[in-house]
């Protein structure tokens, strides 16, 4: 049977500093840039997951995509938006606040559900800018 990719997009807005504690400010701002300033900045990110599975034979779908939707916006954009990625959420404690972690840390927290559904995940992208994104396979 065939395999089938499909994607839901769903987006946030959230606050973040990259700061390496251990460097000096110098090296901070030359390693992260305007990532790096004191009183932090917005990105306004988007989200895009990648499910892969076989198309159900009586829907022709392999994940409704309102119910995956919902996974994403109840167990990751509830969490993320409008947040301080460094303060307010729990599944990025401890971690630098960048674009891969942020992909690797939601991954972690859908992954589950989805499979639970009968769907498996491929993969989490995250877009920071227009130019930068992190993916994440599961690897
Ligand atoms: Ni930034």
């Amino acid at each position: 049977m065939a395999k089938v990719y499909v994607t839901r997009r769903e987006r946030f807005n959230a606050a973040h500093k990259l700061w390496n504690p251990k460097w000096s400010e110098e090296k901070n701002f030359e390693i992260f840039g305007k990532c790096a300033n004191e009183n932090w900045h917005g990105h306004n990110y988007e989200l895009f997951v990648t499910v892969k599975g076989q198309p159900d034979e009586d829907t022709g779908c392999i994940i409704d995509l309102k119910l995956l939707s919902v996974i994403i916006n109840e167990r990751v954009i509830d969490k993320l938006d409008h947040r301080n990625l460094n303060l307010d959420v729990p599944f990025m404690q401890g971690k630098m606040a960048s674009t891969e972690n942020l992909a690797v840390g939601i991954w972690g927290e859908i992954a589950e559900s989805i499979k639970s559904h009968g769907c498996e995940l491929h993969s989490v992208r995250v877009h920071e800018t227009e130019n930068n994104y992190a993916e994440y396979l599961g690897e």
